[in-house]
């Protein structure tokens, strides 16, 4: 099929064409986002390949269907930024990634967990300015600790496994209890218990309606004093300005990002020699105890060669019988069951 692959990168390219050679498509390969305004340039390409901060909204699907789309593939699991329903209606089939590496994800989240707790992003620096000293590096050990995993799927589950592995006790919130994590111990209860028990709040949640700013003004006053929160599931799961007055009031103790809500203006570019626009996300790269990553913990080697490969196998699937397995359709947004 003639697929135009939008937002690429050069390491899109590299995994996207390793794993073409099995399946021959056309691909065509542009560095633009994908909205209304450049939903033209996928005229005359019946595929377009698509990733998480591109966006799918009412009229940037019009203009695909009018140029001759007919498949939308996301070499992601999350498909928060596509009107479904505006895709069925305009008869465009949207598919995903449903699963690739929950490791990839998991181990990064533990990353941010063990780089905030030890204050290592803050050691590199000092020691490196030849500074040796270890006042304001204390952390906490991690075994007996209490971790809270909002959404016990695929990634959270993986989390659960290596935090039980630290030797912490382990509280969830899902609609849909994970019997592996109750294997570990994991205690499922009301999410207002999970966050006033938890020291460290970790969200795998899907976005949806449910989940918009699940961490919230209201929300953030139920954590325990000097709490971690990691959110590496979607930006606006959490509602930033709230977690900045938390963060300046010290009743949240350290926050690590690897989302955020408006991270599509920002994130997967080289800005190093701008000044960030946006004040909300400067600010938060102000504090000692936050740390934020670029939307990476997908990013390792394994993760890239089963997005490419299931998103190529999507394309030839539907190509050969109009239909794909991996397909989204628009009654799951309201199944929180179905994120990803
Ligand atoms: P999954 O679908 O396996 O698990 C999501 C879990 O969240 C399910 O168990 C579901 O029941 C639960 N859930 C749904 N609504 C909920 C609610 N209101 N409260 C609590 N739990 C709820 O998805 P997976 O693969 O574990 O991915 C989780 C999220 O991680 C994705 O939706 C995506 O947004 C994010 N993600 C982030 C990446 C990154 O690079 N930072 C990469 C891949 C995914």
């Amino acid at each position: 099929m003639k697929v135009a692959v939008f937002s690429t990168k050069s390491y899109d390219r590299a995994f996207l064409q390793e794993a073409n050679a099995r399946h021959n498509h056309q691909l065509e390969f542009f560095q633009a986002r994908l909205d209304a305004q450049t939903a033209p340039l996928a005229a005359g390409y019946p595929g377009v390949c698509v990733f998480v901060n591109d966006l799918l909204d009412r009229p940037a699907l019009e203009q695909l269907a009018q140029g001759g789309t007919r498949l939308v593939a996301l070499r992601c699991a999350g498909f928060n930024n596509v009107d479904l329903p505006a895709a069925e209606e305009l008869g465009v089939v949207v598919v995903r990634v449903p699963a690739y590496s929950p490791h990839a994800v998991a181990e990064h989240t533990v990353g941010l967990i063990l780089s905030l707790n030890r204050k290592i992003h803050r050691a590199y620096q000092r020691v490196r300015d030849g500074n040796f000293s270890l006042q304001g590096l204390m952390g906490f050990d991690l075994v007996g600790k209490t971790a809270g995993v909002v959404g016990t799927g695929k990634i959270g589950a993986v989390v659960a496994r290596i935090l039980h592995g630290f030797g912490c006790r382990l509280l969830g919130f899902d609609p849909h209890p994970n019997p592996e994590c109750r294997k570990l111990g994991l205690e499922y209860v009301p999410l207002e218990e999970l966050l006033a028990r938890s020291d460290i709040i970790t969200l795998h949640c899907p976005l949806t309606p449910q989940t918009y700013h699940l961490i919230n003004r209201d929300a953030l006053q139920l954590l325990k004093p000097g709490a971690m929160l990691i959110n590496t599931s979607r930006g606006a799961v959490i509602d930033t300005p709230a977690v900045i007055q938390a963060l300046k009031s010290g009743h949240l103790g350290s926050l690590g990002l690897d989302v955020y809500e408006e991270e599509g203006d920002v994130f997967f570019q080289d800005l190093s020699d701008q000044v960030i626009q946006d004040d909300v996300l400067a600010r938060l790269l102000t504090f000692p105890n936050v740390i934020v990553t670029g939307h990476q913990a997908f990013f390792t080697r394994e993760a890239l060669q089963a997005i490419a490969e299931t998103t190529l196998g999507n394309i030839t699937q539907f190509e050969q019988t109009g239909r794909c397995t991996n397909q989204v359709r628009a009654q799951e947004v309201v199944k929180p069951a179905q994120g990803g």
